[in-house]
């Protein structure tokens, strides 16, 4: 069957499909259908199933004779060294660390925040809540105290899982002093916190509060992989939306074991046995679908790599780990090749490495330009395809279904809509538009499954964010088309949210925090366009009457303040003083004509403007520091 097939025999029984895709899984008890409507647009899978998430990610790899198998390698130029976990190894940890959490009162339902660097740990303690049903979020390092402190008042944790430190090129990350503070910010406060002490830097322990986690598993049971329910959600992410509070993102358990189980080889074209490695972080989606949960759940050899794609040690870092580890597929953002291409640009670092077991590079996280990925190509000799998703999908909603047929590559394009996605452009009123129309990108419901069902105690959020724009549809926030053969194209989000070296960020939350600084009166965010990461932020601040100190010394203080209160990820470098924001007669700011400005296109004077003189101030402001030239 090709790929129209497979896409036809879904839409003709959704139910037929996925019942089929289900089958791969183990269930404790199988559910009596597919999916489950709720409602008012709200829907479930397999909510009457009982399935268990880290028994389908590890032990049932062991019963099957796997256990020999390598289940993760940690590849960490940060540190120097290199280690591999086998499934029987991986289950017996897992059990082990999960019955410690057990012994503290951790049961099904309860919600543990991870906050951890790129070393097995971090999957393990994943797995453990798993396996026994409780609900983890998993924070990413790079952000501040104030940031982890949101998301323990959301989440309210029972525990929180850390490690003492993180480490980024040339400096410490000190997990725990941000951990601390996080919890002395936040309101709820966590029973207890198990650290995990790297040799890097041992931490302090506060005594009553924090344990070892080495020394808290002594002597403990192991625990058993407790059964859930189909909806029982497996974990919270948070990700950013329009405003500083960031959303909770559920993804419910039996959902995704299915969902991503069928990716590995259709999309990914892995069996299990084969190493695949997605060089991304476990505190975003890809490292949670694609570095913990999907290479395991399908047998698979998955790879936590603790580097970066250049200086850890060189360009050629991502060429050493695939032929060292044999990977078969390999998956990444765009911004990384940028960064080794330049470094790298004649891929003389490619050469030296053997990457005959690599069959395909996959991209995603942001807009895969095309130069990227001719070079990628032409460097490697590899298939590269682009896929577009979010965090809120957890999977591919186009991509090129190469397990089940390649389809030619047109570039700019992410390919075809997967099954379980009836993607349509929508104009202003929601109508939907021809082939080669711009318009919203919107999805017809119900989502498959493996997709949020939902935000965490948000529901009337999640209505507002999705659902409400266009009634029976979800609105994925970024605009785009589809050309006559099918295929979409992604060019722009709709909303506020910009994407910086493959991490999606709020300017909303970026002017949350400028705003509290005692001589801004008012200010602006935009994203504008960046040679490496995509996309940079650059701020805005219209000072209160009467302030006169120099501009430098409040943009420096600006500056550290969104590096201290959202995280150094956020890289927000570069910010500007002006007298006015430009604006609509109704007090709208005009972000999108402020980005067009900055990066130098063709833009046009919007016609509700309330002074056209405004936008030569803001080129000339942007001129000052290196941008609109
Ligand atoms: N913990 C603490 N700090 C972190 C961090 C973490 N886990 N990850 C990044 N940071 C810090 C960086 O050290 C940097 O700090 P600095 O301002 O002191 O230099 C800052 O956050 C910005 O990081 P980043 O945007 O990653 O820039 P970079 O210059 O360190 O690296 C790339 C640029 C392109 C090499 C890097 O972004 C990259 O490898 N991207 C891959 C994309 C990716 O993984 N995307 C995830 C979705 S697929
Ligand atoms: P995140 O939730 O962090 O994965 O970010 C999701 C957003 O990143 C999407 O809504 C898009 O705006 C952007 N994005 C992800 N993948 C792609 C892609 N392949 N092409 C274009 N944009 C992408």
């Amino acid at each position: 069957m090709g790929y129209k097939d497979v896409y036809e025999a879904w839409q003709a029984d959704p139910e037929a499909f996925w019942m089929e895709a289900a089958e791969a899984i183990d269930w404790d008890e199988k559910p009596s259908k597919a999916l489950f409507d709720k409602g008012e647009n709200l829907y479930e899978w397999f909510a009457d199933g009982r399935c268990n998430t880290c028994w389908n990610a590890v032990d049932r790899h062991v019963e099957a004779g796997r256990g020999e198998q390598t289940a993760i390698i940690h590849d960490s130029p940060l540190t120097h060294s290199k280690r591999e976990i086998s499934y029987a190894e991986l289950r017996n940890r897992v059990a082990t660390l999960a019955g410690a959490l057990r012994a503290k009162g951790i049961e099904k339902g309860d919600r543990v925040i991870i906050y951890m660097p790129m070393i097995p740990e971090a999957l393990e303690a994943m797995l453990a809540c798993g396996r026994l049903g409780a609900i983890h979020s998993v924070v990413f390092g790079g952000f501040a105290a104030n940031e982890l402190a949101v998301r323990i008042d959301d989440a309210k944790p029972k525990a929180i899982i850390a490690a003492s430190c993180g480490l980024e090129p040339g400096r410490v990350v000190h997990y725990k002093p941000l951990l601390d503070g996080a919890i002395d910010i936040a309101g709820h406060k966590p029973e207890f916190c198990v650290i995990f002490q790297r040799e890097q830097e041992v931490a302090e322990l506060r005594e009553g509060r924090d344990v070892n986690w080495h020394g808290f598993q002594y002597g403990v049971e192991p625990a058993e992989c407790v059964p859930v329910e189909g909806n029982h959600p497996s974990y919270i992410l948070y990700t950013s939306g329009t405003t500083g509070q960031p959303k909770g993102v559920i993804r419910h358990t039996a959902g995704q074991l299915v969902a991503l189980n069928w990716t590995m080889k259709n999309i990914y074209n892995v069996d299990p046995g084969d190493v695949f490695w997605a060089a991304s972080d476990v505190g975003w989606v890809v490292g949670h679908s694609y570095i913990a949960y999907a290479p395991l759940i399908h047998g698979n050899t998955t790879i936590v790599f603790e580097g970066k794609p250049v200086g850890t040690p060189d360009a050629g870092t991502f060429w050493r780990v695939i032929s060292e580890h044999k990977v078969r597929s390999f998956f990444t953002a765009p911004t990384a090749f940028r960064a080794v291409k330049r470094e790298d640009p004649k891929g003389e670092f490619v050469g030296k490495y053997d990457l005959s077991a690599l069959n395909a590079i996959y991209l995603a996280g942001e807009r895969a330009d095309p130069d990227t990925i001719i070079w990628t190509q032409e460097m490697t000799g590899k298939p590269v395809y682009d896929h577009w998703w979010q965090t809120e999908t957890g999977w591919t909603i186009a991509g090129n279904p190469v397990g089940i047929e390649p389809l030619p590559v047109k570039l700019g394009s992410p390919t075809v809509p997967m099954p379980g996605y009836d993607v349509r452009i929508l104009g202003d009123d929601g109508h939907e538009l021809a082939a080669g129309e711009l318009g919203a990108i919107a999805i017809k419901l119900p989502l498959p499954p493996g997709t949020l069902p939902n935000l965490w105690n948000a529901e009337e959020r999640f209505r507002k964010s999705y659902l409400s724009t266009f009634p029976g549809y979800y609105e994925t926030g970024d605009a785009g088309m589809i050309d006559e053969d099918g295929y979409l194209y992604i060019m722009a989000r709709t909303d506020d949210v910009i994407n910086v070296a493959g991490h999606r960020l709020s300017t909303g939350g970026m002017e949350e925090v400028l705003a509290a600084h005692p001589d801004v009166a008012e200010c602006a965010v935009i994203g504008v366009s960046d040679a490496l990461k995509g996309q940079m932020p650059v701020g805005f601040l219209c000072l209160s009457k009467g302030v006169n100190r120099p501009h430098e010394e409040i943009v420096d203080e600006c500056v550290k303040m969104v590096r201290d209160q959202i995280g150094p990820v956020a890289a927000f470098k570069k910010a500007v003083v002006v007298d006015r924001l430009p604006k609509t007669r109704s007090g709208k700011i005009l972000r999108a004509t402020m980005v067009s400005i900055a990066d130098g296109a063709d833009w046009k004077m919007p016609a509700t403007v309330d002074d056209p003189a405004i936008f030569g101030e803001i080129a000339e402001a942007l001129r000052t520091i290196g941008y609109a030239k």
